[in-house]
């Protein structure tokens, strides 16, 4: 694809020796209405090095131009110079690379040679994997996806809640009330029961507590009895966690949660103890992190054992010597926004520079129409009810709809569970929001099914397409505004996944593909594709094909399927 914007960067930038090539690019503007110009390039900034009014400066740079073939007009606007680019040249460029490119359209090879840890989900073992996950599983999944295409090597890592003091509990609960054959029946449920029961126990007799903590104890020091526990509890959670990840098509590399690093501790209090950032209060260990405004961070309790935060700091340090990562993200809930500036915090007093490559991407809270989510109350609205329930209500509508559609069970699954996705990556990140059976289960607007829907009806004009639309295309005869449009879009495609990358925000790719689907069906809907002349027919066909396949693309980094009939 030409890289138009680089064109005109490198034509200005020959024109005179001091506007330097990266400076005209960071300069170059896409002008808010189309009518204005693919492109624009003010030239205020200007005056002060050439002393010289904007107007006259715009008016030297565009005769620079004059050899230029690829623009089919440049004016100057008061210091603004105008570029409108050569439509047919536009077209070929655009649909040509979106067709031959294919699957791969939009990618780049940027992050060539770089890892990157994306960690997100990590759910709690032996706790209901509930709506509130929601967002850590899909916009992780989403960045794992973008950054892969932009050329990383990406790990993702599910950095499971399978360790701390809660097994300790679970334990005791499971020793003195619990039935095996029962929890492995209903696993998570039955293992809330036990654990809400343990906390009701343990406000009468406080010393369940002790036992508990002695149980988590026993753990950490490998106790045959309690491994063998906690290994049980592990299981029937993941198997219950992997149903959902299976519906939402997720796939981990790392399963690497907290317990796995509780034989890297030492190493790791040992190296902080030798940094001098520890100091000893009441038995326990701490680091003062008043000087950087925050408050002290725990490490160690009283009787040694470890938490939450020192495993953060034992994971962070394992993944730069296994990854040696150029980015560790962390896709977790912007209420542990002071527990990642503790730690990253930490990392760095020890001395790492790569903390900067540490970078907690927050996100907005989910609550329920009745309050905030409680396991322990038992407000909590599971994961699996929601995506099960959305592919059911989609069913229902193909049912009445298409009742003839092949294939009807699956692509209710792609639909059902895609409206869900599509919706939670809709929004901006950190915006919380009050989950509605509802909203979630409505359809309509920009939704997901809308942009599927699109993709289907793309798909469905190029299976009657009579003509082969990908040879001798006569690209000249592509010059309606409503096409110009759609190409324009096409041709912001790379930029788009560069920006959701650098933002950690796959909504600017979701709604990306509502605007492509928009504009496509304001073409759709004003010309026909499958007409009489043969030649047009070709050109209108190339541009549906490249259109659908971008969709595909741009859904495919959301974690959305692109059905071809619906
Ligand atoms: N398991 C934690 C929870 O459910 C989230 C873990 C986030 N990741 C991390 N590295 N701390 O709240």
């Amino acid at each position: 694809m030409i890289d138009f914007k680089n064109e005109i960067a490198k034509v200005i930038s020959n024109s005179n020796e001091q506007l330097k090539q990266d400076e005209v690019l960071s300069m170059i503007e896409i002008p808010p209405n189309s009518d204005m110009g693919d492109f624009a390039f003010p030239c205020f900034k200007l005056a002060k090095i050439f002393r010289k009014a904007p107007n006259l400066i715009a008016s030297d740079i565009t005769e620079s131009f004059a050899d230029s073939k690829l623009f089919e007009q440049i004016d100057v606007v008061g210091a603004y110079i105008n570029f409108i680019i050569d439509k047919e040249i536009f077209a070929k460029s655009v649909i040509e690379e979106a067709i031959h490119e294919s699957k791969n359209f939009g990618s780049t090879n940027l992050g060539e040679g770089k890892n990157v840890v994306v960690e997100f989900s990590s759910p709690n073992i032996a706790k209901p994997f509930h709506i509130g996950h929601i967002r850590t599983t899909v916009i992780g999944s989403a960045l794992n996806n973008i950054y892969k295409f932009l050329g990383y090597n990406t790990i993702a890592v599910n950095h499971l809640g399978d360790y701390g003091t809660q097994f300790g509990k679970l334990i005791v609960a499971i020793k003195a009330w619990g039935d095996k054959t029962v929890i492995e029946s209903n696993p998570i449920p039955e293992l809330l029961k036990l654990y809400i029961k343990f906390h009701e126990e343990a406000e009468e007799k406080p010393e369940l507590d002790d036992e508990a903590r002695n149980w988590f104890r026993l753990l950490e020091d490998g106790n045959e009895e309690a491994k063998e526990l906690w290994q049980w509890i592990r299981d029937v959670s993941l198997k219950e966690f992997n149903r959902v990840y299976e519906m939402l098509g997720i796939k981990f590399d790392s399963l690497a949660g907290e317990s796995f690093y509780s034989d890297k501790m030492p190493k790791v209090l040992e190296k902080m103890r030798s940094e001098n950032i520890i100091t000893k209060s009441q038995g326990a260990e701490i680091v003062d992190l008043e000087p950087h405004g925050m408050p002290p961070a725990l490490i160690t309790k009283k009787d040694g054992s470890t938490l939450y935060i020192t495993r953060d700091i034992a994971a962070a340090i394992y993944r730069k010597e296994n990854y040696d990562f150029y980015k560790n993200i962390y896709v977790v809930g912007s209420q542990q926004n002071l527990h990642f500036n503790q730690w990253i915090k930490i990392i760095e007093l020890m001395g790492f520079d790569w903390a900067k490559d540490c970078i907690h991407v927050p996100f907005g809270m989910v609550s329920l129409e009745e309050g905030t989510m409680s396991t322990r109350k038992g407000r909590v609205v599971f994961l699996e009810d929601v995506l099960k329930k959305a592919v059911e209500k989609t069913k229902e509508i193909i049912e009445e709809k298409s009742p003839h559609l092949e294939d009807k069970d699956n692509i209710a699954k792609q639909v059902g569970i895609g409206a869900v996705v599509f919706q939670e990556l809709s929004n901006n990140r950190i915006k919380d929001y009050v989950f509605s059976w509802d909203r979630t289960l409505d359809f309509a607007g920009e939704s997901g099914p809308y942009v599927q829907y699109t993709h289907a009806r793309a798909s469905s004009v190029l299976r009657k397409a009579d003509v082969d639309y990908e040879k001798d295309v006569d690209y000249s005869l592509i010059q309606e505004k409503e096409a110009m449009d759609l190409i324009r879009l096409l041709n912001q495609f790379p930029q788009i996944i560069i920006d959701a990358a650098r933002k950690y925000e796959p909504s600017i790719v979701t709604r990306y593909t509502v605007d492509l689907a928009q504009a496509f069906n304001k073409f759709y809907h004003d010309y026909s594709i499958l007409v009489d002349d043969s030649e047009i027919k070709k050109a209108r066909l190339s541009l549906v094909a490249a259109v659908r396949q971008t969709i595909e693309n741009g859904l495919g980094l959301i974690g959305v399927a692109a059905p071809e009939r619906m």
